[in-house]
């Protein structure tokens, strides 16, 4: 493959897990919430990152984003490694990789008229004719399905789809390089996901977006992603392309999360079911991420942690057994 628009590098963020008396003394202990992680996204593809909720997908988005500081590891785009770039120096790459989360409608001015909002990055990027900023607004409402009916609406007199187009247009509109897409429809009806999911894709097509989109739902990452990973307790367990990653699920994690798709498990895949609770992956930690819930573990596997290798040409997996 070519090489990468950018570049995740054993990313690394954990929070402080404090004793009883809270701050008053250091902490007892560390929560890792992204740990070792690497991955690259190329050009022109939708990466879809999925796991179960609390696995670091968030920050590991935001970590792309700049919004959130990692305490180890490398992001690489253009020559630069963004995580050591100071706010100063970020801004000129900011416009190149932008946020579509799932309530858009959290972030608006909602005093704010849905025009002015899409004019308000523009503003930012110093674009000073009034008349090119109006007709770039009504260019992306055109291209996310709103009509320049829209334009002096408000935000809360869009219905929950339309706020979400909203959302991708505001991204869209400095015409970045890569979308980092948090859970966009999973607040939003199956019908309307579709229609957002299909948008989003025809858009990705038309600009030459490159997506990373982040979900909890295989089903929805199934749907528009070229390659998918698959993250557990802070870590990449499985990478593949997507058709790979279906056909042949290898990593007992991504098993056990086909399992519980009625049309997959039925297809006569392994069963592997999710017992047990999600453990906290503190500093002592130690072994493969997925040892306490695992049918196959073995003291090597409460040991040592497998790295993420190569088994098939694209098809890495993070397993001794495998
Ligand atoms: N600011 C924070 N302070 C403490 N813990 C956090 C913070 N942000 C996230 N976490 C924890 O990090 C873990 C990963 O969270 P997140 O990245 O939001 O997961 P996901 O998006 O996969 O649901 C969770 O256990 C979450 O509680
Ligand atoms: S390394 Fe061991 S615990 Fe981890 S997934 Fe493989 S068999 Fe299960
Ligand atoms: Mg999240």
């Amino acid at each position: 493959m070519s090489t990468p628009l950018l570049e995740v590098k054993d990313l690394c963020k954990r929070y402080p897990i404090y004793g009883p008396l809270g701050k008053l003394f250091p902490p007892k202990t560390h929560m890792n919430a992204v740990s070792g992680l690497s991955l690259q996204l190329y050009e022109g593809e939708t990466y879809g990152l999925v796991g179960e909720s609390g696995c670091g997908k968030t920050t590991t988005g935001r970590c792309i984003l700049g919004l959130t500081h990692p305490d180890g590891g490398e992001i690489q785009y253009q020559g630069h490694d963004l995580t050591k770039l100071s706010d100063r120096e970020f801004r000129p790459l900011r416009r190149d990789i932008q946020l579509v989360f799932q309530d858009p409608l959290s972030s608006l001015n909602p005093r704010q008229r849905i025009g002015s909002l899409l004019e308000e990055p523009l503003i930012i990027q110093g674009m000073e004719d009034a008349d090119a900023r109006r007709a770039r607004v009504l260019a992306i409402l055109e291209k996310v399905g709103l009509s320049e009916e829209h334009y002096f609406r408000y935000p809360h007199e869009l219905s929950g789809g339309q706020v979400q187009r909203l959302g991708i247009a505001r991204a869209l509109i400095i015409e970045p390089k890569l979308i980092v897409c948090d859970e966009p429809v999973s607040a939003l009806d199956v019908s309307i996901q579709a229609q957002i999911l299909n948008m989003l894709t025809a858009l990705q097509r038309e600009m030459g977006l490159t997506l990373l989109f982040i979900s909890h739902d295989m089903g929805v990452v199934r749907y528009l992603s070229d390659r998918i990973g698959v993250m557990y307790l802070g870590a990449l367990v499985e990478e593949a392309p997507t058709d790979d990653l279906f056909a042949d699920p290898r990593h007992p994690y991504t098993q056990a999360l086909f399992s519980s798709i009625p049309d997959l498990s039925k297809r006569g895949k392994t069963h592997v079911s999710l017992g047990g609770e999600l453990p906290v992956r503190t500093d002592e930690f130690q072994g493969c991420v997925f040892h306490t819930r695992c049918p196959y573990a073995t003291d090597r596997c409460r040991r040592e942690a497998p790295a993420l290798r190569e088994v098939e040409p694209g098809h890495k997996v993070a397993c001794h057994q495998t």
